[in-house]
């Protein structure tokens, strides 16, 4: 197979991990013969520095020719503190959400048994959590108008969804759960929300066409607390743009760390796909950052966009024997136990790198 893959490292701890999401492909590619060839453009802080843009031309014509993309983390404390910047680097990627028709954001949330003890959570709350998440990526208060008085006294930020947003990625979450457990839960606000409203509606109607999988409906408030109390109640969940981003935030605590979650960006074209996590300034550059989200991201790369299943199992598999050994990076550390080996972000890529030629077949 011949794929042609474009690498956006962005900001932060991105350049680092994203180089050991990448060394993994070119190992998987040597293995089993795939050509993949590889190209890379800015994205973010590191944009805006280069180019004034955080989203420049060149990046968004790579992005519409390749066939799948690798992308780090964007953000810089800079901005978070500065509310009044007309230039974020946050603003290049929900451009290329929008530009490349990004609506489904797929977020799994996968234990690892010997990541039981990392979590906050107690081991026997979560053994057995299986959780993909559908966020709606490209509506919501995301993209919806945002206005400012010209007292500057007064802002908003318009939530909105059209019905065909709604059904595009419900059909999606719908089709996966049927490949799955068969349950389905949609989060809303729909007590208080119109655009919450008009979700609920057209979730229930989709419903109807897949009476095969068990829908409910949930309040996001209360869909947060239940997520702690017993995340095994849960297998798909279909929610909004904004709510997604926060459940996953709060789900990652279920897979130990932030470090541990990747997610699949798709829709009309071009896959796009990334770990949850930021841009970690505070441990950019210092050989800390855990690599396995974006490990874990190509993963789902050869799995969504090129349909290569049992290459993607060989990289999971390989970190599930990672772990097994006891290796960590520091935020995922057993705090129990003496047994974590700490490894740095290179030597931690360079463990996966080794158990994936350990398990060649020859
Ligand atoms: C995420 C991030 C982004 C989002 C930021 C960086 C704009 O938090 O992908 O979850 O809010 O979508
Ligand atoms: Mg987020």
């Amino acid at each position: 197979m011949k794929k042609h893959i474009l690498v956006i490292p962005g900001d932060g701890i991105g350049p680092e991990v994203t180089t050991w999401g990448k060394a993994v492909l070119e190992q998987i590619g040597t293995e089993y013969g795939h050509k993949f060839t590889f190209d890379e453009a800015l994205m973010g802080h590191v944009a805006i520095e280069a180019t004034g843009n955080p989203l420049p031309d060149e990046t968004l014509t790579k992005a519409k020719a390749c066939d799948a993309i690798l992308f780090g983390a964007v953000g810089h404390a800079k901005y978070d503190n500065d509310p009044s910047a007309k230039v974020r680097p946050e603003q290049g990627l929900l451009k290329i959400r929008k530009e490349l028709g990004l609506y489904a954001n797929l977020r799994p949330i996968m234990l690892f048994d010997e990541l039981l003890d990392a979590s906050s959570l107690k081991p026997e709350v979560l053994r057995g959590t299986d959780i993909l998440f559908f966020r709606e990526l490209t509506g919501d208060v995301y993209f919806g108008e945002k206005k400012r008085s010209d007292d500057r006294n007064t802002a908003s930020d318009l939530m909105i969804y059209h019905r065909y947003e709604v059904e595009r990625i419900a059909t999606k979450a719908f089709e996966a759960a049927r490949s799955r457990n068969k349950r389905l839960c949609s989060v809303d606000k729909a007590n208080v929300l119109e655009a919450s409203r008009l979700w609920r509606e057209v979730v229930q109607e989709l419903a109807q066409q897949y009476p095969d999988v068990e829908t409910e409906h949930m309040f996001i408030d209360n869909a947060a607390m239940q997520l702690v109390k017993n995340p095994k109640k849960f297998d798909v969940v279909l929610t909004a743009n904004l709510f997604g981003d926060i459940l996953t935030d709060e789900a990652s605590q279920i897979a130990g760390s932030m470090g541990m979650l990747a997610s699949a960006s798709i829709g009309d074209g071009t896959g796009f796909f990334e770990p949850i996590h930021g841009s970690a300034h505070d441990i950019a550059g210092q050989n800390k950052a855990n690599p396995l989200a974006s490990i874990l991201s190509v993963a789902l790369m050869l799995e969504i966009s090129f349909g290569l299943k049992e290459e993607a199992q060989r990289i999971t598999s390989a970190i599930d024997q990672t772990l097994k050994d006891g290796y960590r990076t520091g935020d995922i550390a057993d705090i129990h136990t003496e047994k974590s080996k700490i490894l740095g972000t290179d030597a931690m890529g360079q463990k996966v790198l080794e158990y994936l030629s350990k398990s060649a077949k020859n």
